[in-house]
């Protein structure tokens, strides 16, 4: 079971009367008006440096680890959010816990140079674990796993070893420096304080309060947090007096644990307590915790959050997420909404192209779908960079044939043969039937636009 819980639903649409009549150039023309060319609130900028467009990739259990980031990222998607990842998953150095519904440790580690921004995403139900699980993962490029252990019980730290993105055999992979002049600078741009950004391994922290799955031993965690405010709002506190103040921290919300009253006040609570303690940014699923998956996200409600928030502080960042299915949808949630960015989630799975049409749309063009060339290109580079995520894993070629195999079913949508390449996709177990698919079905069609799919493995 996944951070999904064994119910997502295909896409539906969210409920907002009269967003589908909004024009996705004209609000990407505001936005660009209003904030320059990245179209992104200058707060957002200053927090996260490259951070350039108002969408990035959500954090998505079982499918987001760094190939998945780092194909999205070719593609145009400025940040990233990696896989919910439990506490105590970390700090045992992803052993000796149950883990099976939360993002692996190896998928969770920066995919190399290329693989930033890009936010740290973490979950429990300890603030003190929760803390220690922050600072490990910050500084992991510098620290040793057995002394975060030492940290969280005893409170002690040491100097240890880092992690990247590397194929069987060690090659480290990941192509494109981070710029050295975007590193160098803190949240507020200044130099930071006694973390340099180039020191860190995330550019900010996300704690999930957003999880649906179920409780484990009667202890919160995830969402469930919704429904204890004060519990909420203690790990909210923990994780960010621990860190230093140079690491940015946010946080990602449903919209409420349910419909009632009660919970929708608990939320305002926590959320409103989330910005008082200097949390950079709340992402808003407008879905309840209840609702998991199923239903339409409610984007009537996230629009009265955002106006709740800047009736509080006009400068509040709040980002939303919940059916954004396509690049159109960015603009549509951020119009009617607000919103200062959008979470693309179950949208861009098997569809890196939702990020480069989202850029076209900020540039006044038309979005163009995959040629059949590109998608052969793409569903490549993914595999080999998915083989580099996995280069831990004991068998790694067959463990990344069973992965990719639900990425080749989201990929064959864009296939003019979507279900006879479906079919092939769910037969797969190496890279050799990958290639035999994609030699198969994905050698003729038409020509690949010129200049896109920037860089392919199957060019270099
Ligand atoms: C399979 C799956 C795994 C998810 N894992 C995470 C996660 O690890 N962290 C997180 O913040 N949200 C996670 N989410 C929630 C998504 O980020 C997003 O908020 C949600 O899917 C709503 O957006 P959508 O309707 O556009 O898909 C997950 C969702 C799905 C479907």
């Amino acid at each position: 079971m996944g951070c999904s819980g064994s119910n997502a639903t295909a896409p539906s649409p969210a409920i907002a009367p009269g967003a589908e009549a909004l024009d996705a150039r004209r609000v990407a023309e505001r936005l660009v008006r209003e904030y320059g060319e990245s179209g992104v609130h200058p707060r957002v900028r200053e927090v996260v440096p490259g951070f350039d467009g108002p969408f990035f990739q959500a954090g998505l259990a079982g499918y987001s680890d760094a190939a998945m980031r780092i194909i999205a990222r070719r593609h145009g998607c400025p940040y990233c959010v990696t896989e919910a990842l439990l506490d105590r998953t970390l700090l045992a150095g992803g052993r000796g816990f149950a883990k099976a519904d939360l993002g692996e440790l190896h998928d969770n580690v920066p995919g190399g140079e290329e693989d930033h921004p890009l936010a740290g995403q973490l979950m429990g139900s300890e603030p003190r674990e929760m803390a220690a699980a922050a600072l490990k993962l910050v500084e992991q490029g510098k620290r040793a796993d057995r002394e975060y252990r030492r940290l969280a019980y005893n409170g002690a730290l040491a100097p240890g070893a880092e992690g990247h993105l590397r194929l069987p055999g060690g090659e480290q992979i990941g192509r494109g420096r981070w710029p050295k002049g975007q590193m160098a600078k803190g949240p507020n741009g200044s130099g930071g304080d006694d973390h340099s950004r180039a020191d860190l391994s995330f550019a900010a922290i996300d704690v999930n309060l957003a999880c649906p799955v179920k409780k484990i031993a009667s202890k919160a965690r995830g969402g469930h947090w919704l429904a204890e405010p004060e519990g909420a709002i203690r790990m909210l506190e923990a994780v960010r007096e621990a860190l230093p103040a140079s690491v940015p921290t946010t946080v990602k919300l449903r919209r409420s644990f349910d419909d009632t009253p009660e919970m929708a006040e608990a939320f305002r609570r926590i959320l409103d307590a989330a910005y008082e303690m200097g949390y950079a940014w709340a992402t808003v699923h407008a879905r309840t915790v209840e609702q998991k998956y199923v239903g339409p996200s409610r984007w009537d409600v996230l629009r009265q959050v955002v106006r709740e928030a800047r009736r509080r502080d006009p400068e509040r960042v709040v980002f939303g997420s919940g059916d954004v299915w396509s690049a159109e949808d960015v603009f549509r949630m951020i119009g009617y909404t607000g919103v200062n960015a959008a979470a693309v989630a179950r949208g861009c799975i098997g569809n890196p192209w939702v990020f480069r049409q989202a850029r076209r749309i900020m540039a006044g063009e038309a979005p163009a779908a995959p040629s059949v060339q590109e998608q052969r290109a793409v569903l490549e580079e993914h595999f080999t960079l998915a083989l580099a995520v996995n280069a831990g894993a004991r068998r790694p070629e067959a463990y990344t044939g069973k992965t990719m195999r639900k990425f080749g079913i989201r990929f064959a949508e864009h296939h003019p043969r979507a279900e006879e390449v479906r079919r092939r996709f769910v037969g797969v177990c190496g890279l050799e039937d990958w290639r035999s698919v994609l030699e198969e079905c994905y050698s003729s069609g038409p020509v690949a636009e010129r200049g896109s799919v920037a860089g392919s493995l199957l060019d270099s």
